[in-house]
């Protein structure tokens, strides 16, 4: 059994029936954070739950929330506090993309997922905030080397991204004489439930290609978080695509994702 490093801290995590994280449960548990796990999939949280409490002798509490919903998130801060949990840190995780092109694409289910993708985090940082602010906590937001440059085929994803991004750097400013920081993970394609979710098995960004872990990329992103990096990019294939892009005219990025995420036959 690990000794647990962080005794006492609580920490949330949105998302975490699956993939990223689900294995950045693992991470907070094995230092020892008690856990309140949301997402919809309450079967795969508990089954999580079960396993973290009996291997890390931590309290995992589990939340059944539809964070796509305009009130998913109110509703998971009032349950939250219903139970009389303070967070020492908060990780704004669920979300998912959509493949396609534009034109083609339903207005609804891409307003489900701006609504999960960026109000979703803006409400749950704005309503932890004091929680946070007590307890000079950590914010981690999952955002995408998608937050770099236009995406085409998965425009509304994209820009979702680049809204964690900015969001998340623009806070960590203004908090930074507070205690708190704020972190945005900026993984590349990671093998998870995202590419079935987005369908884009098709996708030249992920056809073929050997993907890193969750596991890796949550245990990356962790490490990420208490050092108080604000941007981090795991993978240096990544992060240098990601640091080229400051220096591509926008027309020629655009251009380059155009490519690299087309379908393939
Ligand atoms: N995998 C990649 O290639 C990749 C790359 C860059 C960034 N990311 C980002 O990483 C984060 C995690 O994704 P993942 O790769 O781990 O994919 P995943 O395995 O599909 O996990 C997505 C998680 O989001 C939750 N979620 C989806 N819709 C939700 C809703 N309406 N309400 C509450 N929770 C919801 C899912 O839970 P339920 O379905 O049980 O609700 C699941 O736990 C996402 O923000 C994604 O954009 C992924």
């Amino acid at each position: 059994m690990t000794t647990p490093q962080t005794p006492h801290k609580t920490a949330l995590i949105t998302g975490a029936s699956s993939g990223i994280g689900k294995a950045l449960a693992h991470e907070f548990a094995r230092a020892g954070y008690h856990l309140v796990l949301a997402a919809r999939g309450v079967a795969k949280m508990q089954a999580l739950a079960d396993e973290l409490q009996r291997q890390f002798k931590v309290v995992v509490t589990v939340i059944c929330a539809d964070l796509e919903t305009d009130d998913g998130a109110a509703r998971l801060h009032a349950e939250v506090k219903a139970r009389g949990i303070v967070l020492s840190a908060l990780v704004n995780n669920a979300g998912y993309g959509a493949f396609g092109e534009f034109k083609d694409s339903a207005l609804a289910p891409e307003l489900a997922m701006m609504q999960l993708n960026m109000n979703t985090v803006v409400v749950l940082t704005k309503l932890f905030m004091p929680d946070l602010l007590a307890t000079r906590g950590k914010i981690l937001n999952t955002a995408s080397t998608a937050a770099f440059q236009p995406g085409p085929y998965m425009a509304v994803y994209y820009a979702t991204k680049s809204f964690v991004l900015s969001f998340s750097e623009a806070i960590a400013s203004e908090l930074e004489d507070t205690g708190v920081t704020v972190t945005a993970l900026c993984p590349g394609p990671t093998a998870s439930g995202f590419q079935d979710k987005a369908d884009m098995g098709h996708s030249a960004l992920v056809k073929g290609k050997k993907l890193p872990t969750s596991e890796e990329v949550a245990a990356l992103g962790y490490r990420a978080m208490q050092r108080g990096q604000r941007v981090y990019i795991p993978g240096f294939t990544n992060w240098a695509l990601a640091q080229s892009m400051r220096f591509t005219p926008r027309n020629l990025a655009t251009k380059m994702v155009k490519i690299l995420t087309k379908p393939l036959a």
